[in-house]
């Protein structure tokens, strides 16, 4: 992916989680988010094993591709793994069209081999911690990721309530990517996915995160645009961007 243009490099990321659409009108419903102000578009991959439900893969991906852009460019397809084994599908997934995907490292049996098979196939590669995984797996493993998604919810199911704790976590990972940052001067995204509505989301980027997945938040309401504008007013109020 690494020639394709893709939109936005705004502080806050906002990205739909597709699980509560209509799947029916799938790619009318991508394309709607996105005209509404959505930035990326969240993927949702469940394998009835690692987690207990199942939905979608590269073929949904692919069909979607062609309707997940915004001004002109690419939209970021962003994939959520929740799927063990990983590595057999990471290909599938990359000529699909996914920009970014993420696993969760415990699925893995090599970290470090799967990251690099992200990266080699032209993807941005991401990490993601259930609400009670330690963070061990960012000793690392830093330089070869770009996005920590930290889950704020028991991965498998749309329209969970956001786990409190979360926000410890947030606040320790974002200390750790700034350092980070300031060592390097590499930029690591750090989202949070699960419970993510207009009434909380100030706090979640208070505490540290800069990209944002809502699922029910959006999906579950008639006009998109209303709520993404909100959790951008919102987002306006929470001191940082
Ligand atoms: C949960 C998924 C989430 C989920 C978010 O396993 O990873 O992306 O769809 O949905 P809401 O925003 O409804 O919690
Ligand atoms: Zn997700």
């Amino acid at each position: 992916m690494e020639s394709q243009k893709t939109s936005s490099n705004s502080q806050f990321v906002i990205a739909p989680s597709i699980l509560s659409a209509d799947f029916a009108c799938l790619g009318k419903e991508v394309q709607d988010v996105l005209v509404a102000g959505a930035d990326w578009i969240h993927f949702d991959v469940m394998d009835n094993h690692y987690v207990p439900n199942l939905t979608i893969g590269p073929l949904v991906c692919e069909a979607i591709r062609p309707y997940a852009t915004k001004d002109g460019a690419l939209a970021v397809i962003d994939v959520h793994l929740m799927i063990e084994p990983v590595d057999r599908i990471v290909p599938d997934f990359a000529k699909a069209g996914a920009n970014l995907i993420s696993f969760h490292p415990e699925a893995s049996p090599h970290v470090n081999r799967t990251l690099n098979l992200i990266r080699d196939q032209g993807c941005q590669a991401g990490l993601v911690f259930n609400p009670a995984t330690p963070l061990d797996h960012l000793d690392h493993t830093l330089e070869l990721i770009d996005l920590v998604l930290l889950m704020s919810v028991n991965p498998g199911f749309g329209g969970q309530s956001f786990i409190p704790s979360t926000l410890n976590k947030i606040a320790q990972v974002r200390a750790r990517l700034d350092r980070y940052q300031a060592e390097t001067g590499r930029h690591i995204r750090l989202e949070v996915d699960g419970g993510i509505k207009v009434d909380n989301i100030a706090e979640v980027a208070k505490a540290g995160a800069d990209t944002f997945v809502a699922g029910s938040a959006i999906y579950g309401k008639e006009n998109y645009a209303q709520v993404i504008d909100a959790m951008r007013a919102e987002l306006g109020k929470s001191g940082k961007s």
